[in-house]
């Protein structure tokens, strides 16, 4: 067993099930795997076997009714600890995530932006970002994150906990795109924004595609998410109830009143 384990770390080169995602083709393997997940918090068992794929490039809508398991999903895939995977297989772009404690997955491309968003107190919004940008693989210049998001530049000697919700929310997304990632995790990012800010951020996510960052969209506002989103996939007491395309959730009404309450 550990050298099973073993192997495959040093191969880096096992390929994920693909058994997820009949949609995917059967010879390559995803950019993103989960593979029958199962993730407790003490006794409560909250994660009940979700496995779905993510294409390389995409925006997919992560939805559900509240408490349906998406926060708990994205700590899961981010291998935060709690809630504590048990069971199942994490592959991003080749690599083990399911072996990776959270600070491995960030090595290796995962970011994870929490619905509290975690802006540092004491510090300017530019030493929030240059903080962030000590990693070994830097990605984005502190400058680019100002040309996608202004308003950061604007504000960028004020203190990060000042800012209002949405340029808090735009420098929670600004410290991700410094480190070189592969897969943005968003919790909630429009929570508690007016429309204008949401419209706002929801450019820059076709801008941050544009780049080739692929995102996880998780929305209680499940409409927007769709309209932007390529694919969602649909949680429901911990289990995924659908996997497929935004349209064909925007077009089934069913579906959308009995897990989504729109
Ligand atoms: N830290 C925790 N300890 C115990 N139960 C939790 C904890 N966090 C969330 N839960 C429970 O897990 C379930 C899923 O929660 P969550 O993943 O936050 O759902 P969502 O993000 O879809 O609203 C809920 O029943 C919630 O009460
Ligand atoms: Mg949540």
């Amino acid at each position: 067993m550990a050298d099973q384990t073993l192997l495959g770390e040093v191969q880096g080169y096992e390929r994920p099930d693909h058994r997820a995602n009949a949609n995917h083709a059967a010879t390559a393997p995803a950019f993103f795997s989960a593979h029958d997940i199962h993730a407790y918090y003490g006794e409560s068992y909250i994660v009940q076997g979700v496995s779905f794929n993510i294409h390389e490039g995409e925006i997919l809508a992560l939805l559900g009714r509240n408490g349906a398991g998406k926060t708990s999903t994205l700590r899961a895939m981010a291998r935060t600890g709690s809630p504590l995977v048990t069971h199942g297989e994490i592959w991003l772009d080749r690599k083990p995530l399911h072996r990776m404690k959270s600070y491995e997955a960030a090595q290796n491309g995962l970011a994870l932006v929490p619905e509290d968003r975690r802006i540092i107190q004491g510090l300017t919004v530019e030493e929030n970002l240059e903080l962030a940008r000590i990693a070994p693989d830097p990605g984005w210049e502190i400058e680019r994150v100002y040309e996608l998001f202004p308003r950061l530049g604007e504000r960028r000697k004020q203190e990060g906990t000042t800012l209002s919700g949405g340029e808090q929310q735009m420098l929670a997304i600004g410290r991700a795109l410094v480190r070189q990632i592969k897969l943005l995790l968003l919790d909630e990012p429009y929570e508690g924004l007016a429309p204008v800010i949401v419209d706002e951020i929801e450019k820059t996510l076709n801008v941050i595609k544009a780049q080739g960052i692929t995102t996880v969209l998780v929305e209680q506002n499940a409409l927007r998410a769709l309209a932007l989103a390529d694919r969602a996939v649909i949680l429901d007491t911990g289990t995924v109830v659908f996997d497929g395309l935004a349209q064909e959730v925007l077009d089934n009404e069913e579906l959308r009143h009995e897990y989504l309450a729109i």
